[in-house]
């Protein structure tokens, strides 16, 4: 049984499919255009790219060349940590849009939050690319507004100046890495979250525990993660390059994972942590190589 149509709702109203088919690493070598067809075709309605992936415009061909008309597909797109401040910001939408090949984004998310270690001025910096976010938002150009990769006292940061508050935060979580005390927090505050690499970049597949579990309920262990993820309240977004598997990762809503074995999934030692600290500021070292 396929149930991607289902959604969630956000702050605002605007529905967002259940589960994601997300593309980061996903090659811009016509692979994206193939695998955003393949998804579209196994049913996915949500596809999630960023302009740092470098594969918007084949994320764009590929919803064009599937037929599907283009209000039945949600596209989530990301703020890339060089277009910081209010100008740029928009020129960015407008570049995404562009690239997309589309009039609007469903849903544009800050990428990373610029933190202490770039600059002391980072809630001002965070503030003026928010206002950047909610001109485009009432412009029309994106539907929803949200973060990713924030913690709570970024949030708390842009609450002092934001007329919109966001409605989004993806964050990574997976068994293994579930940093549950910002999940909470955001839930409590009526901010979805959505998690990227739900199946710990394919580093939690082997787990003895997880193949365990998967066992039980006659399922596979990348299932159990997307699982994991819809039973906390969190959308998530798998990605495969491959047909079989791209549709095994939505064949989820025929099983319930029991209170006990999720409580286990919560718990897990550390494993498949991208190593990704916010404050370290990680993708501004990538980007400026300190
Ligand atoms: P592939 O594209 O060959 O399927 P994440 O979504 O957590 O980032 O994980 C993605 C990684 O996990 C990719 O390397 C993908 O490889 C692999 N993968 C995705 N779904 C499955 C699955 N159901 N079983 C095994 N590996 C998977």
């Amino acid at each position: 049984m396929n149930k991607l149509t289902e959604t969630f709702t956000l702050s605002n109203g605007v529905e967002i499919p259940v589960i994601g088919y997300g593309t980061w690493q996903t090659p811009h070598d016509g692979t994206t255009k193939e695998c955003v067809k393949m998804a579209l075709k196994a049913g996915y309605r949500h596809i999630d790219t960023a302009f740092a992936y470098g594969n918007e415009d084949e994320v764009g061909l590929g919803i064009k060349e599937s037929g599907i008309p283009r209000e039945e597909i949600f596209v989530t797109t990301k703020h890339w940590i060089t277009d910081r401040g209010y100008e740029e910001t928009i020129a960015a939408v407008e570049k995404s849009l562009e690239l997309l090949g589309l009039d609007y984004i469903d849903l544009y998310l800050i990428h990373w939050p610029c933190v202490e270690k770039v600059t002391e001025d980072w809630k001002k910096v965070n503030a003026e690319t928010w206002r950047g976010f909610e001109k485009m938002y009432k412009d029309g150009k994106i539907k929803a507004i949200g973060v990713s990769n924030f913690e709570k006292k970024h949030i708390e940061a842009l609450y002092e100046s934001c007329e919109i508050k966001p409605m989004v935060n993806q964050l990574e979580f997976h068994p293994g890495y579930t940093q549950l005390e910002n999940i909470r927090w955001n839930q409590n505050e009526g901010i979805l979250v959505e998690a990227w690499s739900p199946l710990g970049s394919g580093a939690v597949l082997k787990d003895e525990t997880l193949n365990a579990i998967a066992k039980k309920y006659n399922k596979n262990v990348g299932q159990i993660c997307v699982k994991f993820a819809l039973q906390n309240g969190i959308l998530p977004l798998p990605k495969s390059t491959n047909e079989g598997r791209m549709a095994s990762n939505a064949e989820v809503f025929d099983f319930e994972i029991s209170a006990e074995d999720m409580e286990t999934l919560m718990n897990m030692p550390l494993l498949g942590f991208s190593g990704f600290v916010p404050e370290e500021a990680p993708a501004d070292a990538l980007v400026n190589g300190n």
